[in-house]
């Protein structure tokens, strides 16, 4: 058909609406397109209207090719739609795209930083070296014991007085026995001792590191979650001289040749005799200062030989065997050794305090 076949040029009409189609760019646009075409106040809609003013026979073949038209342009209209959905699907898609591959790099604005060990956990290991360069062994135990290992076995009955410096959190499980979080690592020493004779292993030269609880409200130099090394030395003719010089080696080769230690005389139920152990101020190297109260020396653990009651609680023959145990804090070694004025900056996570160590 062409445009001599009647007052409707429809071949100029197909090309204008192909044209109208072709050019939409989304499957929005094209709707609007395909409303200008095929909508009411389309050319194509204005030619069916003027069907009406035909002959009979003149408005059936135009008719039947305005028909025609309209149906090619709707196969058109769903063809387009077809390929502008898909290729907006596929955008959709690759927006949205997980990477797992990908690699993260950092900018200079945010970094990615590398972390570290926590100066708790280096202060242990550098602890576990020095111990373990002088000939002991690295033990452990655990974290919630029955009241007879925290207390009992080492010499603290129930109605015992020292038990009043353990202000201790008590854990309810059910269980017969009392469960304490251990309020020192002392408890270790009675594990070590009791599986040495189990297995026929006595002499002992362990130390056993780990966390231990008390009720302490958290100050400048308490937390109530801290860490504790202990050291158990079970031998023949151990003395109270092998005690300190293994506290003076320990010193001098931890915190350096200008520290030094000192035994006063204390008590523990588990050791007798019993000394506290003080080592140099790190801060003013004996001279005196605030940090040490112008002593010059700052507390740092117990030590002591063991007692014979403990001994006996294990089964360990003391005019066969003798020893001694010390113990001290983590925690406190950290503080003295970087100078850390307040310790609960240890638990506190700030980054800015935490990449120094
Ligand atoms: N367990 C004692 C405390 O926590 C320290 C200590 C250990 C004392 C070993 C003597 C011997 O205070």
């Amino acid at each position: 058909m062409t445009a001599s076949d009647g007052p409707v040029d429809l071949a100029a009409l197909a090309a204008d609406a192909e044209a109208t189609l072709r050019a939409a760019a989304s499957t929005a646009e094209l709707a609007e397109a395909e409303s200008a075409v095929l909508g009411r106040r389309s050319a194509l809609a204005g030619a069916n209207r003027s069907l009406g003013g035909l002959e009979p026979e003149q408005r059936r073949v135009v008719g039947k090719s305005l028909q025609e038209l309209r149906d090619r342009i709707e196969a058109l209209v769903e063809e387009l739609r077809r390929g502008l959905a898909a290729t907006e699907r596929a955008a959709l898609l690759e927006a949205d795209r997980l990477d797992l591959t990908e690699v993260v790099v950092g900018s200079i604005s945010s970094p990615i930083v590398r972390g570290h060990r926590h100066v708790v956990t280096t202060t242990r290991d550098a602890l576990e070296d020095v111990f373990v360069s002088m000939g002991f062994s690295v033990a452990e135990g655990p974290e919630a014991e029955t009241d007879w290992y925290n207390f009992e076995a080492l010499n603290i009955p129930p109605a015992h007085p020292a038990r009043g410096m353990y202000d201790s959190f008590y854990l309810d499980l059910g269980e017969p026995e009392t469960i304490v979080l251990r309020t020192h690592t002392s408890p270790v020493q009675i594990r070590l001792m009791e599986r040495a004779i189990a297995q026929g292993s006595i002499p002992i030269h362990s130390v056993m590191p780990g966390r231990c609880f008390r009720r302490d409200t958290a100050d400048a130099s308490h937390l109530p979650v801290f860490h504790q090394i202990e050291g158990l030395v079970i031998d023949r003719g151990i003395t109270f001289a092998d005690l300190a010089g293994t506290i003076e080696t320990f010193t001098t080769s931890y915190f350096g040749a200008s520290v030094h230690s000192r035994l006063r005389p204390s008590y523990f139920p588990f050791t007798e005799p019993s000394a506290e152990y003080d080592i140099t101020c790190t801060i003013c190297l004996g001279a005196g200062c605030r940090t040490c109260s112008n002593t010059g020396w700052l507390e740092l653990g117990g030590c002591g030989m063991v007692d014979p009651a403990v001994f006996d609680a294990v089964g360990i023959d003391g005019s066969e065997w003798s020893g001694f145990a010390f113990g001290f804090g983590i925690d406190r070694c950290a503080q003295m050794r970087h100078e850390i004025a307040d310790m609960r900056a240890l638990v506190d996570n700030d980054l800015r305090f935490l990449r120094q160590f």
